[in-house]
């Protein structure tokens, strides 16, 4: 089957959020919302979100699912808010916990932190399969960028997070603390050995140099034969050398520590101090 796929492109982090829907029916899951942040100001704001919002209610569809690939370093993730509004589950690898045990510490979070992925309504397992209306959803675990990374197996079409990129982008970072060259490559191997004409839909793009406009549909053959980090049979060690050295030459996104705090909570602000006032730490030299 295959599913109707509406994509949301956020131009400030560059990030694409999807609603994925049943081609039978009304339902439908959210891929990778954003909630929009500014840093100069800590101020949020919704209208990426109620873009999204607006869609659903204008098709009428039910949300049964508010999906995140991995914990976002990029963009805080909208998934409460739309929760609030739309109703839905909200899911996430299971190994997110390990995230949490890892951020816990880096944000020196007290014992109120949960570590165990209760923020989220379902872990999903390598492996484990879900259900948008009709269609069926397999759950892939494709660490690298991120070890808890998932990629969601919608009837044709892939949600790959921050794997594959465009075939003419390549890859996605891997020097996040838990991160792995190696990892990504493994799980890029999984990817590709979906069925070539399987559609891919990935979660960021920068546009490649040359190239004029944003664009966030590939296809799993496509990337076989021309994903410039991986296409081609590009072997193992080649691929982990390229990606480590352009890895070092990156700088941190912009919104990394105020994004972790939040999406490490499912999307949830930490609890208000005595004030009532939501604050978010900025750790000096930790990452
Ligand atoms: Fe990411």
């Amino acid at each position: 089957m295959s599913p109707i796929v509406k994509a949301f492109f956020d131009t400030a982090t560059n990030t694409v959020s999807y609603v994925v829907r049943d081609p039978q029916g009304a339902s439908c899951a959210i891929v990778d919302s954003v909630l929009d942040f500014d840093h100069a100001s800590g101020r949020t704001d919704t209208a990426s979100a109620d873009a999204v919002i607006a869609h659903v209610q204008a098709e009428n569809l039910t949300v049964q699912w508010i999906l995140e690939t991995h914990v976002h370093a990029d963009h805080l993730s909208a998934a409460p808010y739309l929760q609030e509004k739309l109703g839905g589950q909200i899911g996430i690898g299971n190994q997110i916990t390990t995230v949490q045990d890892t951020f816990g510490k880096v944000f020196n979070e007290g014992t109120e932190f949960q570590r165990d992925g209760s923020q989220f309504d379902r872990l999903f397992g390598d492996g484990d399969s879900f259900h948008i209306g009709q269609l069926r959803a397999d759950v892939m675990h494709t660490p690298g960028h991120t070890p808890a990374c998932m990629t969601y197996v919608i009837g044709d079409a892939a949600f790959v997070g921050d794997t594959l990129f465009m075939p003419d982008f390549g890859t996605a970072r891997c020097d996040f603390p838990g991160g792995s060259a190696r990892d990504l490559f493994q799980s890029i191997q999984r990817i590709l050995s979906l069925p070539d004409d399987t559609r891919i839909f990935v979660g960021h793009d920068y546009k490649a140099p040359g190239r004029e406009e944003f664009a966030w549909e590939t296809t799993v053959g496509a990337q076989k034969a021309r994903n410039i980090h991986v296409g081609a049979d590009r072997d193992e060690s080649s691929f982990v050398e390229m990606r480590q050295a352009r890895d070092a030459t990156l700088g941190m996104p912009k919104l990394i520590l105020p994004s972790l705090q939040v999406n490490m909570r499912a999307g949830h602000m930490p609890e208000p101090d005595e004030q009532g006032d939501v604050m978010l730490k900025l750790p000096v030299n930790k990452i």
